[in-house]
């Protein structure tokens, strides 16, 4: 059993709180902080956490807290992090990890000094299926990954601060690209560096500074490509689906909206249906179990095992602060217009990586382009010739 002290008392503290405490599960939240008396004593109640309180230090530093979550806004994260690493407690930390990659720098650097164990809590990774498809692609079902896109779309965010560009450090890219980011960093291979990234990001609907909407590209040096599309203005709920284009397959992930279960109440159910959504009645499209399909129970199985078994988990702070640069990029990508590099002072993966893709030879003259069957049954065979470069095609 770990004992767990939760910053936070809003929308991520309570599904968190929720997938830890998830059925005959041992872990405890032992004390819950929240800025706000009324609030934290009622968080407290609801989920059974013995105390509460409204002091970070205090909370921390109990002798009967083995771990902290950070499930504070985006500007409270580096000080959370660092009050748990002196009082040589573990932290997890939500995403994303800073405001940008020098925040999330820091972070790494505090945890690695303290000695204490570090975990992202990028649950997107976790999800069943993503770990399922994750699995295929290690054990080469689609060949190699040549492009990973990822889609975050919703109507936009739930509490004021995410929309204030100084204490988020952004709009949709730091807020979900994150997410979509480190997904396609998981297909492609996170020790396959992030070269470069070229995105076109925008103010189209909200009062505010930061984008609403994004779309990017980030090249990884092997070539591959993870694409991330956000949005903070999608109507009609929350999208989330992923999908991986490799040499020798294709795999389609969607997550959130019709994905098998679908409802029409004509009357309604007067409640709450499922994160995001924005209809009560008519069609529907509920979730199972919510902390399970986004990956939070699988992810805190996977982070507290990894503790108590004194390995790393499958996302640590070095790879939040992977995610933040490639975010930096962006930003400076969308203001340019050009593709900019994605700085990594701090890198520990491969430094020389083999191109992706790979080139069919057919006989001793030609490569292989491509063959196909025709409706008439023949099969039409496109071919390069090695020496000429002549492409040819014959039919069989
Ligand atoms: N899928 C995910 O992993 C996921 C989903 C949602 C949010 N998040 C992350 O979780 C973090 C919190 O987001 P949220 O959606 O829970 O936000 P929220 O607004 O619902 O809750 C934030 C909590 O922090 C408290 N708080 C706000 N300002 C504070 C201040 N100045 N001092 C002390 N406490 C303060 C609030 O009272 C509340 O308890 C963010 O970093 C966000 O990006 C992650």
């Amino acid at each position: 059993m770990l004992r767990i002290a939760m910053l936070g008392t809003g929308f991520i503290a309570r599904f968190y709180t929720e997938a830890l405490h998830e059925k005959r599960s041992r872990d405890r939240v032992q004390v819950v902080y929240g800025r706000d008396t009324r609030h934290a004593k009622a968080f407290a109640e609801q989920h059974q956490i013995p105390r509460f309180s409204t002091s970070i230090a205090e909370s921390v530093t109990a002798d009967d807290v083995d771990a902290v979550i950070v499930g504070l806004p985006n500007h409270l994260h580096e000080a959370a992090v660092t009050a748990a690493a002196e009082a040589g407690k573990a932290v997890l930390c939500t995403k994303p990890l800073g405001r940008n990659a020098e925040e999330a720098l820091r972070m790494l650097r505090t945890v690695e000094k303290a000695g204490v164990f570090h975990a992202y809590l990028e649950d997107l990774v976790y999800t069943p299926r993503t770990q399922k498809s994750l699995a295929s692609v290690r054990a080469g079902a689609v060949g190699d990954v040549l492009w990973v896109r990822s889609r975050e779309t919703h109507p936009g965010p739930h509490s004021d601060w995410f929309w204030n560009r100084k204490l988020s450090g952004g709009g949709a890219i730091v807020d979900m690209g994150c997410h979509c980011i480190e997904i396609a960093r998981n297909f492609i291979g996170k020790d396959i560096r992030p070269a470069e990234v070229m995105c076109w990001a925008d103010t189209l609907v909200h009062p505010i500074e930061a984008e609403d909407h994004a779309v990017g590209l980030v090249r990884y040096e092997n070539g591959a490509i993870g694409q991330f599309e956000v949005s903070w203005a999608f109507r009609g709920g929350m999208d989330l689906r992923d999908e991986v284009s490799g040499t020798e397959g294709t795999i389609w992930l969607n997550h959130w909206l019709r994905t098998g279960f679908e409802m029409f109440s004509a009357r309604g159910q007067s409640g709450y249906v499922a994160e995001k959504t924005e209809s009560e009645s008519g069609w529907m499209f509920p979730v199972g179990d919510e902390p399970v399909a986004l990956g939070y129970v699988d992810m805190f199985a996977d982070v507290l095992s990894a503790m108590e078994e004194s390995r790393p988990p499958m996302e640590d702070f070095y790879d939040g602060y992977v995610v933040n640069a490639i975010v930096d990029a962006a930003y400076r990508s969308a203001n340019s217009k050009h593709w900019e590099t994605v700085r990594l002072p701090v890198w520990r993966g491969r430094n020389t990586t083999e191109r992706v893709g790979t080139i069919r030879e057919y006989d001793a003259d030609h490569l292989l382009i491509k063959e196909e069957k025709m409706p008439d049954g023949s099969i039409n065979v496109i071919l390069r010739h090695k020496q000429t470069g002549r492409i040819i095609q014959q039919t069989k």
